[in-house]
């Protein structure tokens, strides 16, 4: 279609048509990239944004599937919130009191960091989604 599109560019009228779909599309894909930021007025969904980087970085090993040591089972939101062996891992309102993120730190206060070195890690914007997440009451959203 994009190809087409090019290919008739002969009059200015399609030129100019052209242009303005590039900064239709340039200007959706900036909005797109801010609407990601985490920040007061943007809420932060559980299943959207929260799960995804879970399932990816964390539920790998915290799985009730696998039986993991830690108790903590991060495949379902009930299940994430009811925490391990070191008692609850989330406390809605306060991701710094929650074991969570302190677990996510490099200074943790127990066991290692997480996810343990060498394995895949979530990059800073996705941590400071789930912090965010946290602040705004850790809902179900
Ligand atoms: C490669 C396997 C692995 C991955 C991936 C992993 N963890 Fe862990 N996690 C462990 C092990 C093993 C423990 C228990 C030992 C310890 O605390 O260091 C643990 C313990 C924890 C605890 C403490 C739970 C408790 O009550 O004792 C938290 C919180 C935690 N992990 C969070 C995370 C988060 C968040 C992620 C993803 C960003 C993650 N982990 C990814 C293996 C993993």
């Amino acid at each position: 279609m994009s190809n087409d599109l090019l290919r008739s560019t002969h009059n200015r009228h399609s030129h100019a048509l052209s242009i303005f779909a590039l900064a239709v599309v340039f200007s959706g894909a900036l909005f797109a990239q801010d609407s990601t930021k985490a920040n007061s007025s943007t809420e932060v969904s559980f299943s959207k944004d929260v799960a995804p980087v879970l399932d990816k970085f964390c539920t790998t090993c915290h799985s009730s599937e696998e039986d993991h040591p830690s108790e903590l089972f991060m495949d379902s939101y009930e299940l994430l919130m009811k925490g391990g062996k070191h008692g609850k891992a989330i406390v809605p309102g306060n991701s710094k009191e929650s074991l969570f993120s302190q677990k996510m730190s490099d200074d943790p206060p127990f066991g290692k960091m997480m996810p343990p070195p060498r394995k895949p890690r979530p990059t800073p914007e996705q941590v400071a989604l789930i912090l965010a997440w946290i602040d705004q009451g850790a809902k179900k959203n």
